[in-house]
């Protein structure tokens, strides 16, 4: 037999899980706060330190042992999401697609993930969420609670949130047990956001039957966790250690930039830094980049086949594969795979989409850009 010292620590995670347990990413919706770059790509697959978002997560449950993933996907970027994630095989799970044909709610994609959910006790994760902690403690507990007497019919992640406003928010009493849950309240009962995480047993299927569509026209997943909680079903929490950032706005994905960019220099092996190979503030991890009196900063992680010259990189910039960065300086920023950029002088807090140009002038001093695909932009 193999010692259990020479047992890779990604076959200990996945066999940890007794229980059979499913993840459920989503990976519909529309965008609309990360336009234009959502015009013409999915949410999911803007990048993060080089590596689609919604890679993250499908890596974290991998990690956790969740490895039979659903993906609700929507028709207009499903394609695109199911070429990008291929059969799941490179991340180790095994992946039944969902498609959502409108954006109607969280519930409503549990709804029509019900002949892949089965019985089975499952994980929704939204797929445009990134968390620092790994999934596995949770999982495993929540797994663990499964065969006790006094099981809960969920489990949510919370976090403390300056502005609880925007999320669902959850009161606790004394134990961790949830009370009650709002969706974007005007006056917030506390500071714990609902983090796109989510655990449940089969009782939720019930609980989605009897909700209505909220002001907004959708099926809140908020709702039928507070119908299960007002049916008498227990519901507990956790509350998150490190960071939890939804990527969904340019000012928030940017930060995730920051964030990743942040974790992987403090954590080189975390489960973060092999989701592909190129995810790696290390520039050695790319092939075929030329960089000529140019500096990088670190934190920042540059793409394969990358022409940088005459330029200053970083702090917390991502260069996607294929750029050219010519005679500019760039901070702050995630630069999406084949733009090129001559003349661009002090570009920072800047998303830029896939193939465009932007063409400076030595008189440009500072420009803080959020540009769609294929955009052409010259700066006089
Ligand atoms: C959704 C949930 C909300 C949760 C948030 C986390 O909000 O409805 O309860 O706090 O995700 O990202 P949405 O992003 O749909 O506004």
């Amino acid at each position: 037999m193999t010692p259990a010292k020479m047992i890779p620590e990604k076959i200990i995670s996945a066999k940890m899980t007794s229980t059979k347990i499913k993840g459920l990413i989503l990976s519909g919706g529309s965008g609309t706060r990360l336009r234009p770059l959502t015009y013409s790509s999915a949410k999911q697959l803007v990048p993060v330190a080089n590596t689609p978002v919604l890679f993250y997560g499908i890596k974290a449950m991998a990690a956790a042992g969740i490895t039979d993933l659903g993906i609700i996907i929507s028709p207009q970027t499903g394609d695109e999401i199911r070429q990008a994630v291929g059969g799941g095989s490179s991340f180790g799970a095994s992946v039944t697609w969902i498609v959502q044909d409108e954006p109607a709610g969280l519930a409503h994609c549990v709804q029509i993930a019900q002949d892949f959910l089965d019985a089975d006790p499952f994980v929704m994760y939204l797929g445009d969420n990134i968390l620092e902690q790994p999934l596995a403690g949770f999982v495993q507990s929540f797994a663990d609670s499964l065969s006790v007497s006094t099981t809960p019919a969920a489990r949510i992640l919370l976090a403390k949130v300056p502005d609880p406003s925007m999320f669902g928010v959850a009161e606790l009493d004394t134990t961790g047990s949830v009370v009650s849950l709002v969706e974007k309240p005007t006056n917030p009962a506390s500071d714990l956001a609902l983090v796109g995480v989510y655990m449940f047993t089969d009782a939720i299927h019930a609980a989605i039957a009897q909700i209505t569509p909220s002001p907004r026209g959708e099926l809140e997943i908020t709702d039928a966790i507070s119908t299960l909680i007002t049916s008498g079903k227990p519901v507990d929490s956790e509350i998150l250690d490190g960071w939890w950032i939804d990527t969904g706005k340019k000012d928030s994905l940017l930060e995730a930039n920051r964030l990743v960019l942040d974790h992987l220099i403090s954590d080189p092996n975390s489960d973060m830094s092999d989701i592909r190979p190129e995810i790696s503030p290390k520039i050695g991890n790319a092939t075929d980049v030329e960089i000529t009196a140019s500096t990088i900063q670190t934190p920042s992680v540059i793409g394969d086949n990358v022409l940088i010259a005459n330029s200053h990189i970083g702090p917390y910039t991502a260069i996607g594969p294929n750029c050219q960065i010519i005679n500019s300086t760039i901070s702050n920023s995630v630069i999406l795979e084949g733009a090129q950029l001559t003349d661009v002088n002090g570009l920072t807090d800047s998303l830029i989409g896939r193939h465009s140009t932007i063409k400076g002038s030595p008189a440009t001093t500072a420009a803080h850009l959020t540009l769609g695909d294929h955009c052409e932009l010259e700066l006089t």
